[in-house]
């Protein structure tokens, strides 16, 4: 027994810390998979500027501001009239749409934290500005 799981957990100590700062990369994969991938895609139904559509089926995500984890949900059991999307997608196009969708709207605090979602984000105004 030595320490040799060490540089493991290393690597997702750092995989992990960078998360919360979304790259552009996953930011453009998100609107790819909000605009394309997804089919019925997103944008057919929801308004969201960042991706151009101005659909009124559902929500207008600009205003509704939800969370990854309200995304992650939605996107993978459905609500309503919006179907899911688990056998679609995968898990991780559905953190990147989640995560695209928080990120744009403002309502990023607790995105790309999924192991924190049991925490209350009350009152917890993160500021959305990246510099
Ligand atoms: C066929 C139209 C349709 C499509 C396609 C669709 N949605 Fe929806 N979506 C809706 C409707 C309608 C609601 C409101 C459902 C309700 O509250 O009863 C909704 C609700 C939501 C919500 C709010 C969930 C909540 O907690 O109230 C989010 C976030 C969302 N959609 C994101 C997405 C994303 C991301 C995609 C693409 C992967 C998507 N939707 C695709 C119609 C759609």
């Amino acid at each position: 027994m030595t320490t040799s799981t060490t540089p493991v957990l290393g690597a997702a100590f750092l995989a992990l810390a960078a998360g919360p700062a979304l790259a552009e990369a996953d930011l453009e994969a998100g609107r790819t998979i909000f605009t394309e991938t997804a089919q019925p895609s997103c944008a057919v139904c929801h308004a969201l500027s960042d991706a151009g559509s101005e659909a009124e089926i559902g929500p207008n995500l600009d205003q509704f501001k939800p969370t990854a984890a309200q995304v992650r949900a939605a996107v993978t059991s459905g609500i309503g009239v919006m179907p899911a999307f688990a056998d679609m997608l995968t898990a991780g196009q559905i953190d990147t749409v989640a995560a695209y969708v928080a990120q744009v709207t403002g309502g990023a605090e607790g995105a790309a934290q999924p192991a924190m979602e049991g925490q209350t984000s009350s009152g917890a105004v993160a500021p959305a500005t990246p510099d």
